[in-house]
Protein backbone atom coordinates (compact mmCIF):
# COMPACT_ATOMS: atom_id res chain seq x y z
CA UNK A 1 0.00 0.00 0.00
CA UNK A 2 1.13 3.19 -0.87
CA UNK A 3 0.95 5.96 1.75
CA UNK A 4 0.80 9.54 0.76
CA UNK A 5 0.40 12.60 3.12
CA UNK A 6 -2.31 14.85 3.16
CA UNK A 7 -1.47 18.31 3.70
CA UNK A 8 -0.92 21.48 2.35
CA UNK A 9 2.07 21.98 4.30
CA UNK A 10 5.57 21.55 1.97
CA UNK A 11 7.69 21.86 5.60
CA UNK A 12 5.54 18.29 6.65
CA UNK A 13 5.95 16.97 3.21
CA UNK A 14 9.57 17.45 3.09
CA UNK A 15 10.06 16.11 6.53
CA UNK A 16 7.70 13.18 5.66
CA UNK A 17 9.91 12.32 2.56
CA UNK A 18 13.45 12.07 4.08
CA UNK A 19 12.33 9.05 5.52
CA UNK A 20 12.13 7.80 2.48
CA UNK A 21 9.04 5.95 2.63
CA UNK A 22 6.39 8.91 1.32
CA UNK A 23 4.93 8.00 -2.37
CA UNK A 24 2.83 11.23 -2.56
CA UNK A 25 0.74 13.60 -1.30
CA UNK A 26 -2.91 15.33 -1.27
CA UNK A 27 -3.99 18.42 -0.78
CA UNK A 28 -7.96 19.72 -0.53
CA UNK A 29 -9.03 23.51 -0.79
CA UNK A 30 -9.25 23.39 3.03
CA UNK A 31 -5.67 22.58 3.57
CA UNK A 32 -4.32 25.41 1.41
CA UNK A 33 -6.52 27.75 2.77
CA UNK A 34 -5.32 26.63 6.25
CA UNK A 35 -1.60 28.02 4.86
CA UNK A 36 -2.39 31.15 3.28
CA UNK A 37 0.06 30.57 0.54
CA UNK A 38 -0.46 30.70 -3.30
CA UNK A 39 -1.69 27.61 -4.25
CA UNK A 40 -0.06 26.73 -7.55
CA UNK A 41 3.41 27.91 -5.94
CA UNK A 42 2.24 25.21 -3.03
CA UNK A 43 1.57 22.42 -5.28
CA UNK A 44 4.49 22.56 -7.32
CA UNK A 45 7.05 23.09 -4.60
CA UNK A 46 5.58 19.78 -3.02
CA UNK A 47 5.77 17.97 -6.57
CA UNK A 48 9.16 19.20 -6.95
CA UNK A 49 10.31 17.79 -3.37
CA UNK A 50 9.36 14.15 -4.43
CA UNK A 51 10.57 14.12 -7.65
CA UNK A 52 13.14 11.50 -7.43
CA UNK A 53 10.87 9.30 -6.31
CA UNK A 54 8.95 6.94 -9.32
CA UNK A 55 5.03 7.43 -9.21
CA UNK A 56 5.40 10.19 -7.05
CA UNK A 57 1.97 12.99 -7.25
CA UNK A 58 0.53 15.54 -5.81
CA UNK A 59 -3.25 15.36 -6.21
CA UNK A 60 -4.58 19.41 -6.65
CA UNK A 61 -8.11 19.98 -6.07
CA UNK A 62 -10.13 22.30 -8.43
CA UNK A 63 -12.56 24.92 -7.24
CA UNK A 64 -15.30 25.09 -10.16
CA UNK A 65 -18.00 23.60 -9.95
CA UNK A 66 -19.81 23.44 -13.42
CA UNK A 67 -18.43 21.49 -16.72
CA UNK A 68 -16.83 23.96 -18.96
CA UNK A 69 -15.16 26.03 -16.24
CA UNK A 70 -14.14 22.47 -14.15
CA UNK A 71 -12.75 21.11 -17.23
CA UNK A 72 -10.82 24.13 -18.23
CA UNK A 73 -9.62 24.34 -14.69
CA UNK A 74 -8.08 21.13 -14.66
CA UNK A 75 -6.12 21.43 -17.75
CA UNK A 76 -4.92 24.54 -16.55
CA UNK A 77 -4.03 22.43 -12.53
CA UNK A 78 -2.30 20.06 -14.85
CA UNK A 79 -0.37 21.52 -16.71
CA UNK A 80 1.12 23.46 -13.20
CA UNK A 81 3.56 20.21 -13.10
CA UNK A 82 3.79 16.51 -14.40
CA UNK A 83 3.85 15.28 -11.00
CA UNK A 84 0.18 16.68 -10.57
CA UNK A 85 -3.11 14.61 -10.11
CA UNK A 86 -5.93 16.36 -10.97
CA UNK A 87 -8.77 16.09 -7.96
CA UNK A 88 -12.42 16.04 -9.00
CA UNK A 89 -15.21 16.46 -6.87
CA UNK A 90 -17.87 13.16 -7.26
CA UNK A 91 -20.64 15.44 -8.72
CA UNK A 92 -22.04 14.31 -12.11
CA UNK A 93 -20.48 17.58 -13.21
CA UNK A 94 -17.01 16.27 -12.50
CA UNK A 95 -18.08 12.57 -13.55
CA UNK A 96 -18.24 14.39 -17.13
CA UNK A 97 -15.05 16.10 -16.79
CA UNK A 98 -13.39 12.61 -15.53
CA UNK A 99 -14.27 10.99 -18.26
CA UNK A 100 -13.46 13.58 -20.94
CA UNK A 101 -9.81 13.62 -18.75
CA UNK A 102 -9.20 9.71 -18.67
CA UNK A 103 -9.62 10.11 -22.76
CA UNK A 104 -6.81 12.67 -22.63
CA UNK A 105 -4.60 9.95 -20.02
CA UNK A 106 -4.63 13.45 -17.75
CA UNK A 107 -4.05 11.43 -14.26
CA UNK A 108 -7.69 11.85 -11.52
CA UNK A 109 -8.23 11.36 -8.20
CA UNK A 110 -12.39 11.45 -7.71
CA UNK A 111 -12.87 13.09 -4.27
CA UNK A 112 -15.69 13.23 -1.82
CA UNK A 113 -16.32 9.78 -1.91
CA UNK A 114 -18.86 8.26 0.35
CA UNK A 115 -20.40 4.93 -1.19
CA UNK A 116 -19.80 2.35 -3.61
CA UNK A 117 -21.87 3.51 -5.98
CA UNK A 118 -20.14 6.45 -6.08
CA UNK A 119 -17.22 4.72 -6.93
CA UNK A 120 -18.36 2.61 -9.50
CA UNK A 121 -18.87 5.56 -11.64
CA UNK A 122 -15.76 7.43 -10.42
CA UNK A 123 -13.99 4.14 -11.83
CA UNK A 124 -16.80 3.89 -14.72
CA UNK A 125 -15.22 7.14 -15.56
CA UNK A 126 -11.80 6.15 -15.82
CA UNK A 127 -10.74 7.61 -12.67
CA UNK A 128 -7.13 7.28 -11.83
CA UNK A 129 -7.76 6.83 -8.18
CA UNK A 130 -11.06 7.10 -5.95
CA UNK A 131 -11.24 8.90 -2.49
CA UNK A 132 -13.33 7.47 0.32
CA UNK A 133 -13.76 9.50 2.91
CA UNK A 134 -13.67 6.73 5.85
CA UNK A 135 -13.61 9.56 8.93
CA UNK A 136 -16.37 11.85 7.63
CA UNK A 137 -17.97 8.58 7.16
CA UNK A 138 -17.35 7.55 11.00
CA UNK A 139 -18.40 11.11 12.16
CA UNK A 140 -21.47 10.67 10.30
CA UNK A 141 -21.83 7.49 12.00
CA UNK A 142 -21.55 4.82 9.58
CA UNK A 143 -18.74 2.32 8.93
CA UNK A 144 -16.17 4.20 6.72
CA UNK A 145 -14.17 0.92 6.94
CA UNK A 146 -16.64 -0.94 5.60
CA UNK A 147 -17.42 1.41 2.85
CA UNK A 148 -13.31 1.10 1.76
CA UNK A 149 -13.49 -2.78 1.98
CA UNK A 150 -17.10 -2.72 -0.56
CA UNK A 151 -15.34 -0.65 -2.81
CA UNK A 152 -11.91 -2.50 -2.85
CA UNK A 153 -14.10 -5.85 -3.37
CA UNK A 154 -16.26 -3.90 -6.08
CA UNK A 155 -13.68 -3.42 -8.08
CA UNK A 156 -11.82 -6.67 -7.68
CA UNK A 157 -14.93 -8.21 -8.88
CA UNK A 158 -15.53 -5.91 -11.95
CA UNK A 159 -12.00 -5.87 -13.20
CA UNK A 160 -11.50 -2.31 -12.58
CA UNK A 161 -8.17 -0.69 -12.82
CA UNK A 162 -9.01 2.54 -10.28
CA UNK A 163 -6.80 2.91 -7.26
CA UNK A 164 -8.55 2.86 -3.87
CA UNK A 165 -7.49 5.71 -1.96
CA UNK A 166 -8.90 5.60 1.76
CA UNK A 167 -8.68 9.60 3.20
CA UNK A 168 -10.20 11.26 5.56
CA UNK A 169 -7.56 8.85 8.08
CA UNK A 170 -7.63 9.85 11.27
CA UNK A 171 -5.24 7.10 13.45
CA UNK A 172 -3.12 4.57 12.84
CA UNK A 173 -5.37 1.64 13.39
CA UNK A 174 -7.17 3.21 10.53
CA UNK A 175 -4.04 2.76 8.68
CA UNK A 176 -3.33 -1.17 9.40
CA UNK A 177 -6.76 -1.70 8.83
CA UNK A 178 -6.67 -0.01 5.42
CA UNK A 179 -3.56 -2.03 4.58
CA UNK A 180 -5.19 -5.54 5.59
CA UNK A 181 -8.59 -5.17 3.71
CA UNK A 182 -6.72 -4.24 0.74
CA UNK A 183 -6.85 -0.47 0.07
CA UNK A 184 -3.67 0.46 -2.79
CA UNK A 185 -3.07 4.14 -0.93
CA UNK A 186 -3.91 5.74 2.51
CA UNK A 187 -3.58 9.56 2.74
CA UNK A 188 -2.89 10.57 6.15
CA UNK A 189 -2.33 13.88 8.13
CA UNK A 190 1.46 14.37 9.32
CA UNK A 191 0.22 13.93 12.96
CA UNK A 192 -0.83 10.16 12.20
CA UNK A 193 2.11 9.37 9.80
CA UNK A 194 4.15 10.91 12.81
CA UNK A 195 2.54 8.42 15.19
CA UNK A 196 2.87 4.90 12.55
CA UNK A 197 6.40 4.83 14.03
CA UNK A 198 5.65 4.64 17.40
CA UNK A 199 5.19 1.12 20.00
CA UNK A 200 6.02 1.63 23.36
CA UNK A 201 7.61 -1.63 23.06
CA UNK A 202 9.94 -0.55 20.89
CA UNK A 203 10.53 2.93 22.96
CA UNK A 204 11.56 0.71 25.97
CA UNK A 205 13.55 -2.17 24.39
CA UNK A 206 15.21 0.42 22.56
CA UNK A 207 16.18 2.10 26.13
CA UNK A 208 17.43 -1.32 27.65
CA UNK A 209 19.52 -2.21 24.74
CA UNK A 210 21.34 1.03 25.27
CA UNK A 211 21.43 1.05 29.19
CA UNK A 212 22.76 -2.94 29.29
CA UNK A 213 25.27 -1.51 26.26
CA UNK A 214 26.52 1.29 28.04
CA UNK A 215 26.43 -0.78 31.50
CA UNK A 216 29.30 -3.34 30.04
CA UNK A 217 31.01 -1.05 27.44
CA UNK A 218 30.52 2.66 28.55
CA UNK A 219 30.06 4.64 25.47
CA UNK A 220 31.84 2.90 22.95
CA UNK A 221 30.52 2.52 19.43
CA UNK A 222 31.35 0.48 16.58
C1 LIG B 1 -8.47 13.65 0.87
O1 LIG B 1 -7.87 13.77 -0.16
C2 LIG B 1 -8.88 14.77 1.74
O2 LIG B 1 -7.96 15.82 1.60
C3 LIG B 1 -8.86 14.45 3.22
O3 LIG B 1 -8.39 13.17 3.49
C4 LIG B 1 -10.02 14.92 3.99
O4 LIG B 1 -9.83 14.56 5.34
P1 LIG B 1 -10.63 15.23 6.54
O5 LIG B 1 -11.95 14.56 6.65
O6 LIG B 1 -9.76 14.95 7.73
O7 LIG B 1 -10.75 16.69 6.25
Amino acid sequence: MKLFLDTGNPVEVRAAFDLGVLDGVTTNPSLIAKEKKDYRATVVEMCELGMARSGWNVSAEVLSTEFTPMLNEAHRVAAWHPSVTVKIPMTPEGVAVLSVLSKENIRTNCTLVFSVNQALLAAKAGATMVSPFLGRLDDAGNSGLLVVREIVEAYRQHGFSTQVLAASIRSPQQVADCALLGADICTLPHSVFQQLFKHPLTDAGLAKFLSDWKSAFGDRTN
